[in-house]
């Protein structure tokens, strides 16, 4: 086996929430009366909060303080986590759930690296609160993807080298993450095109063929 433990980030990888959070941020961008569409959406992939705030506030025609950012990080936190109360374990879809068991029979060990807050309060309306070994999260980091803070801490927290580990991604921040880490990288979606992942996956069940 090429590796030991599989690291994935979650938003965009086990399950999509892009949809919630444009819509969250589409309320608050709405209320500040600045412009806010899906390609700007798509730039906040892998970002942190506070730095997909700053990206929206790019064409925001004023000053905001650093209590006002808070606030405004709040009000958007607070409509995406009642959204996020609409998902249950039928947002798992099928071919996720059955590779993710193919991968643990193999042996490896199966742990998160997400730059969010809210990742266990995802992991358990899915119906996986308590699937994964590890979860490394917006909570244990300081510094957000591109920075490999929460991968090295996934792969500690994992008790595993970082060259052991292989990360999921879907954003081209999660890929530089990854080889920053020193980690090989997989690339679903969006990543893909960055061309800087070690392998490029067409769907998620592709991945049991990067691991032997
Ligand atoms: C993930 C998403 C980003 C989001 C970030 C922080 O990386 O891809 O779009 O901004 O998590 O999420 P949070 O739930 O903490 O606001
Ligand atoms: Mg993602």
């Amino acid at each position: 086996m090429k590796y030991r433990g599989i690291v994935f980030d979650l938003d965009g990888v086990i399950c999509s929430t892009d949809h919630y959070h444009y819509l969250a941020w589409k309320a608050l961008a709405d209320r500040l009366g600045v412009y806010f569409d899906e390609t700007i959406n798509n730039r906040l992939r892998g970002v942190s909060r506070m730095a997909s705030l700053d990206i929206i506030l790019e064409r925001y025609d004023g000053q905001m303080s650093p209590e006002e950012k808070m606030q405004a990080a709040e009000e958007k936190n607070n409509c995406y986590r009642e959204l996020l109360r609409q998902m249950s374990p039928a947002d798992l879809a099928p071919e996720v759930k059955t590779t993710l068991d193919a991968l643990r029979a193999k042996g490896l060990l199966l742990g998160i690296g997400s730059s969010s807050k809210n990742a266990k309060f995802i992991l358990g309306q899915i119906g996986l609160g308590d699937y994964f070994d590890r979860v490394s999260d917006g909570t244990n980091i300081s510094r957000s993807k591109p920075d490999p803070e929460v991968f090295l801490k996934a792969a500690e927290f994992l008790r595993l080298k970082p060259s052991d580990c292989l990360v999921v991604e879907d954003a081209k921040a999660g890929i530089e993450a990854a080889k920053a880490a020193g980690m090989d990288s997989a690339a679903i979606g969006d990543a893909v095109s960055c061309g800087l992942a070690t392998y490029n996956l067409t769907c998620f069940s592709e991945l049991l063929n990067c691991v032997e």
